[in-house]
């Protein structure tokens, strides 16, 4: 097989800049991190080109035509999947592998990127434990995740963190304020506080339902009325977690500092998991590719590789249900969740 890199995500097709990947080009790469290729999060649909966001899918499909593909693979989270679904439409042979760090596709039980996060951020919570007893802090760590919890939730379990607060149960300050001064009332004297960048206190996880329901069930004026409300409330819950960290200095009475772990989650030497995930995911599309089944994601389930069609996964989430069991162990070990 003969292998075309496309620069810089779906820029690449649409400006048919390419990368021959042979071997000599992929030798030594499987132990960096991010992508030779470079990416991008623009959308083959709506790309901004000289102030004005153009559909490029037409020149898309053009590129695949003029390389002569056998099978288009693109490899990232939600956005990916959802442009992969977009060119299955346009008529364009389809493969896609999962990879993100938030783990929040559905129908693949893990995805690249995650172990990786995940060490990362245990890492970060472990050092910050010297902090946080040694000046007998409250700690906040604010992990990624905007609408799935699964990094805050295994990341705050292994780091062993007193309370995790992920998008998907809100949680409420006080409640939050009452676990750290419990832990005081015992002796513990710190408390170290896992935040998922997603999670929101329950007042604002109402008013977001109420807007979600308004853009999508109300009048023409309400939902587009909605969808800047909601665009605003997103664009300013990015720094929620200083002012959470205030109202728990304020609350508890206990000096509070917060760290932004950001990118540094998604960067640098991936996990050996995540090099085995890789790999198997890799060779499992090239046989995919040979077998000509297209328009699909390569999911693993239950410790197999499965394609799923596209459909039945791009635009939906994986979050964390409600019922799922590592909640229930992290409240067993004395996690607090805010609720
Ligand atoms: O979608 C993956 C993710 O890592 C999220 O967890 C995070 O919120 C987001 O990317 C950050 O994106 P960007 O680097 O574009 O700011």
């Amino acid at each position: 097989m003969r292998v075309t890199g496309f620069l810089n995500g779906f820029w690449g097709l649409a400006q048919d800049r390419t990368l021959e990947l042979d071997s000599t080009l992929l030798s030594g790469i499987l132990t960096d991190g991010g992508t030779i290729l470079g990416t991008s999060r623009d959308k083959p649909h709506r790309m901004p080109i000289g102030g004005k966001t153009c559909d490029m899918t037409d020149a898309i499909v053009d590129t695949f035509r003029r390389h002569h593909l056998d099978a288009l693979v693109c490899i990232g989270g939600g956005g990916t999947l959802k442009n992969a679904l977009r060119l299955k439409q346009a008529g364009l042979n389809m493969v896609a592998l999962p990879k993100t760090i938030d783990n929040d596709i559905a129908m693949t039980d893990s995805t690249v990127g995650f172990d990786t996060a995940l060490g990362i951020a245990t890492e970060a919570i472990d050092r910050l434990h010297s902090t946080a007893s040694n000046h007998s802090r409250v700690i906040v760590v604010e992990v990624m995740g905007h609408r799935a919890g699964w990094l805050g939730l295994e990341a705050g379990t292994a780091g062993g963190a007193d309370v995790i607060l992920i998008p998907e149960i809100p949680y409420d300050v006080d409640q939050v304020a009452e676990a750290i001064r419990e832990r005081a009332r015992l002796g513990k004297r710190f408390s170290i506080v896992v935040v998922a960048e997603g999670a929101m206190s329950q007042l604002d996880a109402n008013n977001v339902e109420k807007l979600v329901r308004k853009k999508n069930t109300g009048s023409k004026k309400d939902r587009e009325t909605a969808s800047t409300a909601l665009r605003q409330f997103h664009a300013g819950h990015v720094s929620h977690t200083i002012e959470l960290t205030r109202r728990l200095e304020k609350l508890t009475g206990q000096e509070s500092r917060l760290t932004i772990l950001g990118h540094l989650q998604r960067g640098g030497t991936p996990s050996a998991a995540d090099r085995v995930l890789a790999t198997w995911l890799g060779t499992t599309c090239a046989q995919v590719i040979k077998e000509r089944k297209f328009g699909v994601m390569l999911a693993v389930q239950a410790s197999k590789i499965r394609p799923v069609p596209l459909e039945e996964t791009a635009g939906k989430k994986k979050l964390v249900p409600l019922d799922h069991p590592l909640i229930e162990a992290a409240r067993w070990v004395g996690v607090r969740f805010g609720d």
